[in-house]
């Protein structure tokens, strides 16, 4: 959630800068902004909308320097306009300062400002931080480094900050409390990043603010000191580990097609050196130590929010499965708040693609001071909840650029069922389904390949629903979360109103609303074939319009439905890495036939990293 971007070093600090915005644009897209010290001031160009707006006003009014920083907006307080937009200058012009995360307690120091005679230019919380600094390094003869840590000290919420200052223009200061930043350590030059795609093609060397933390850099040396003792840390450098191409287009129209098509291989690699298909075992070294205490657990939690909600859900059904240990869900922004028994007897797996959702991390926290085992099931290396946990287990999908997640959800599920399967080991339980999920395994690659081969008619259906307000997405079983999944997905790149519902409870409710305008999609195996059977014909004899996907092979869907997409069998544990692949073409063919914005939805961000 908001991008943010620092550089300082001989090269062009602006189109660093701007580069680094598109890359991060994934995390907001409402306003950009740019601040470079030219010499003289710090100069600073913002508009409301995409990088691209800014970069044409760049163009008619150049900035550069040798440091600088640059912001990409999700608005949280004030609408997406010019006046809001990032980055934000204090009344004398002193500093300018880009923030991302929440300052809670803005009202009231915005009213101390005001009752000093400091005026406001826009509605934001950030404002509210840059004038406080400058009000702090005039009246207390503060330097820069003070003057922003004196400020921190006094207020309340989240930040990830990049501040300058006109009279030490030779520093780019730094500070981390809540939102993530990552400093990238070249060759007389640094960068800064909310997360390290900016980066990558300049420096591999790169050093993470951990919480509390404030950054002092200069063009030949960098220091990080604790906000509150002040005290230097001495930080290990480490390296990134993936390459520019993986964050790249490749010659796809858009991340989100490229990611789809990906899975082949992110499954694969979610798998690789885990599955041991001759000795039919699993080995997960990250959680490798804690075993015992996992095994003697008497409840997990699992515990997500969105895309990553409903992969937690299907790591439900298939731990309670084959393991035989009660297993819970929960939406970390509730788990978080709630009164729940937690103790040293339970394990909390936190399921993030980013690593950084906010409200998931809290939930960890949370989970730790009650004496929880806390397990990450993360995707991005390196980020917050992957170091905050005690132990966990890399999904190893790739970058995933597009706002709407698809890869990340199906090494989540090959992830759970990993765990499930070494718990099941361990246990002695369910052996033969235990193999059998593992041979399974072995012909999922080419089986995810066969989904693909139905991309062309999943367009067609495309063209046919692409005008429709509303769907319904309807499974059972280990499908209902696949339908969730598929609502979801849906509903953010296509803005058609879209649910998912357990197949039966339809009945219960949805049932009213169908009518001939009313697109129905059932998600069709052959556990409780019979079952879903009925409930397709309750829907067909309402006049709904209705779309199968299935693994059954049978003329009986072609009988009920306008639409049969049909996809490979698989071991029921692992069907949803497979019945979810049309869901995500279909609503991406949705959103593309209606004129969407397939990588930047409406209103969404892919980290969402305040509460
Ligand atoms: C945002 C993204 C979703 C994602 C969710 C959780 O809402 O748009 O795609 O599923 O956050 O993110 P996480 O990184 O924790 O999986």
């Amino acid at each position: 959630m908001c991008g943010i971007v620092g550089y300082i070093g001989s090269r062009n600090t602006t189109e660093i800068i701007i580069k680094g915005l598109q890359r991060l644009e994934y995390r907001g897209y409402d306003s950009a902004g740019i601040s470079v010290f030219d010499g003289e001031n710090l100069s600073l160009v913002k508009c409301k909308g995409k990088v691209k707006e800014l970069k044409n006003l760049l163009n008619s009014s150049p900035v550069n320097g040798n440091i600088g920083m640059g912001h990409t907006r999700w608005a949280t307080h004030g609408e997406p306009n010019d006046a809001n937009a990032h980055p934000h200058m204090s009344s004398s012009g002193l500093f300018t300062l880009i923030h991302n995360g929440i300052i809670e307690n803005y009202y009231s120091i915005r009213k101390f400002l005001t009752g000093k005679g400091i005026e406001f230019v826009s509605d934001t919380d950030t404002e509210v931080l840059v004038q406080f600094i400058e009000y702090l390094y005039l009246k207390n003869n503060l330097s820069f480094a003070e003057a922003v840590r004196s400020a921190l000290q006094k207020v309340v919420g989240a930040y990830g900050i990049v501040v300058l200052c006109k009279d030490e223009p030779d520093k780019l200061i730094a500070a981390r409390h809540g939102s993530p930043l990552v400093l990238g350590i070249g060759e007389g030059e640094y960068f800064l990043a909310s997360d390290t795609s900016p980066i990558i093609e300049y420096t591999r060397k790169i050093v993470y603010l951990d919480e509390n933390e404030m950054t002092i850099i200069k063009s030949d040396s960098y220091e990080v000191r604790n906000i509150e003792e002040y005290k230097v840390i001495s930080k290990e450098i480490q390296n990134i580990d993936y390459d520019l191409e993986q964050i790249e287009k490749g010659g796809y129209e858009h991340f989100m097609l490229k990611e789809i098509y990906e899975q082949p291989t992110s499954v694969y690699e979610s798998t690789r050196g885990r599955i041991d298909l001759k000795k039919m075992t699993v080995k997960l070294g990250g959680i490798e130590n804690w075993l015992t205490r996992i095994l003697d657990a008497n409840q997990i939690v699992i515990t997500a929010c969105g895309t990553s909600w409903h992969a937690a859900q299907i790591g439900s059904y298939i731990i309670e499965e084959l393991v035989n240990i009660t297993v819970k869900v929960e939406y970390a922004s509730e788990f978080r708040y709630r009164e729940t028994p937690i103790d040293n007897n339970t394990v909390v797996f936190a399921i993030s693609q980013s690593g950084e959702t906010a409200d998931t991390l809290a939930a960890i926290r949370k989970a730790r001071t009650m004496g929880a085992l806390s397990v990450g099931i993360v995707n991005v290396v390196g980020s917050s909840i992957a170091r905050e946990t005690d132990c966990g287990v890399y999904i190893h999908a790739g970058p995933e650029i597009g706002v709407a997640s698809t890869k990340a959800f199906t090494s989540q599920v090959t992830v759970l069922t990993e765990i499930a399967l070494l718990l099941a080991q361990k246990k002695k339980l369910n052996c033969k389904m235990v193999k059998d999920i593992i041979r399974d395994f072995s012909t999922i690659t080419e089986k995810i390949e066969k989904v693909f081969k139905q991309a062309d008619k999943i367009k067609n259906i495309a063209k046919d629903f692409a005008t429709s307000n509303n769907f319904l997405y309807l499974g059972r079983g280990y499908q209902f979360p696949v339908a969730l999944e598929g609502a979801l997905k849906l509903k953010e790149i296509s803005y058609i109103h879209a649910e998912g519902y357990p197949a039966a409870e339809m009945k219960h409710g949805p049932i009213a609303l169908i009518d001939e305008n009313m697109p129905v999609l059932f998600i069709v195996t052959q556990r409780g074939f019979d079952k879903i059977m009925s409930n397709i014909q309750e829907v067909n004899a309402r006049g709904g319009r209705i779309i199968i996907i299935t693994s059954v092979d049978t003329k009986r869907c072609d009988e009920y439905s306008d639409h049969v997409i049909k996809i490979p069998a698989i071991h029921h544990c692992i069907s949803p890495i497979l019945t979810t692949i049309p869901t995500q073409l279909l609503a991406y063919y949705i959103a593309v036939e209606r004129g969407c914005n397939v990588d930047q939805p409406r209103n969404l961000a892919k980290s969402v990293t305040v509460e």
